[in-house]
């Protein structure tokens, strides 16, 4: 098979020539955004770290972070065997000393139980199948770094196969894209609780039809079980997208309290910050070789740093289309928001959306003036 050799931050890659080819070993130059974060995170945990990079391709994530970061002892795997060889050249290219396995995942992890601090699970499509293990084998006080890209389910384009793999319903509007990524964290923090493990969201973001996150594992049954808290149950309204979250266990239909209609349900899923700001200040503060070898990385790092932190975002295409209203430039609409006091930003979900603790009627107010 042909290989191309590339520069990917401060490391050295052998890749395939033929990208995304699942046959022989798959590389996606685009995930470049979040093997930076990786590298950022490992850092901004500080002390010293066993890292799993559990599906790891060319290695690319795991050599990256034992490259460019100094705290982390790091072990790749694949079950590939070309993937496996592919490691070990890209290894010995950047004279790393890494310890590589060739197994399945889940075998892999049950074999070695409370061995890692951060095991980095970056699947084709969904991770559930590696997420019990991956949650029941993780060291206490440890980190999962989880990725998805089967968004048909989340998003709801696929309706059975979200149930199916995740338990919740999903919605299907334009704003989808966050309610997604919360179903996700929900699954996470729900089958976390059946190992009395307690998910803590640390970063949580989409980018390029990719989920990824990033959580911190405590034990505890009492810390379990409030983890559940931050589980509820969205009601939104499909005419006038008023919405609101409730933490029931079991929801209830509710009529809008604007127009009336029956609110969809959609849940459970995860209600709380998809930020901690504490770590995300360190990250921030470490970032300055990533922001400035990396325009496009830069401008997604300094969005998730500004973006405000609330439940569900307004895309604003959408609330045009549902009031009948022309559609204004997306500052001036935050600039509108901000004179009444509001705290509005862009997000990071939409190059239309806003968010911001503005109701619906107060961002319709502002589209109109
Ligand atoms: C999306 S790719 C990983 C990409 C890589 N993390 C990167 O940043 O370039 C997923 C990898 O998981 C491997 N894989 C799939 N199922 C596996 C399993 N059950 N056990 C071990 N490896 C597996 C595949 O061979 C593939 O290389
Ligand atoms: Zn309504």
């Amino acid at each position: 098979m042909k290989l191309r050799l590339i520069t990917e931050g401060k490391t050295k890659l052998y890749i395939p020539e033929v990208l995304r080819d699942t046959s022989y070993v798959f590389f996606n130059p685009d995930n470049k955004l979040f093997r930076n974060l990786n590298c950022l995170f490992v850092k901004a945990i500080g002390k010293n770290i066993k890292y799993l990079d559990l599906l790891a391709g060319t290695g690319a994530s795991g050599l990256r972070v034992a490259n460019e970061t100094d705290n982390a002892e790091v072990f790749l795997n694949d079950k590939n065997p070309y993937a496996y060889e592919l490691i070990k050249k890209n290894a010995t290219l950047n004279n790393l000393s890494v310890q590589v396995y060739n197994k399945e995942a889940n075998l892999l992890m049950r074999e070695n139980v409370y061995k890692f601090d951060v095991i980095d699970i970056d699947p084709f499509g969904t991770p559930v199948p590696y997420l019990d293990n991956a949650l029941a084998t993780v060291r206490k006080n440890g980190y999962l770094i989880v990725t998805a890209t089967d968004l048909a389910p989340l998003n709801g384009v696929n309706i059975n196969a979200c149930y199916r793999k995740y338990h919740a319903i999903p919605i299907r509007v334009p704003e989808s894209k966050e309610i997604g990524l919360r179903i996700l964290i929900g699954y996470l923090i729900r089958t976390a609780a059946k190992y009395s493990r307690a998910v803590k969201v640390l970063l949580a973001v989409y980018a390029k039809h990719v989920y990824k996150l990033y959580v911190f594992i405590e034990h505890g049954k009492k810390r379990a079980d409030k983890a559940l808290e931050n589980i509820g149950f969205l009601y939104l309204c499909e005419k006038c997208f008023k919405f609101e979250i409730s933490r029931e266990k079991i929801p209830i239909k509710k009529a809008c309290e604007m127009c009336g209609k029956e609110m969809k349900i959609s849940g459970p899923l995860y209600i709380g910050n998809l930020k901690d700001e504490n770590i995300l200040k360190i990250m921030y503060n470490n970032s300055d070789y990533y922001l400035n070898e990396d325009k496009e990385f830069r401008k997604f790092f300094n969005r998730v740093i500004e973006e405000y932190d609330t439940f569900l975002y307004y895309d604003l295409h959408h609330i045009a289309s549902l009031y009948k209203l022309r559609l204004k430039p997306i500052d001036y609409v935050i600039e509108k928001l901000r004179e009444k006091g509001y705290n509005a930003t862009r997000t990071t979900f939409s190059n239309y959306g806003i968010k911001t603790n503005a109701t619906i009627e107060e961002v319709v107010d502002a589209m109109k003036s």
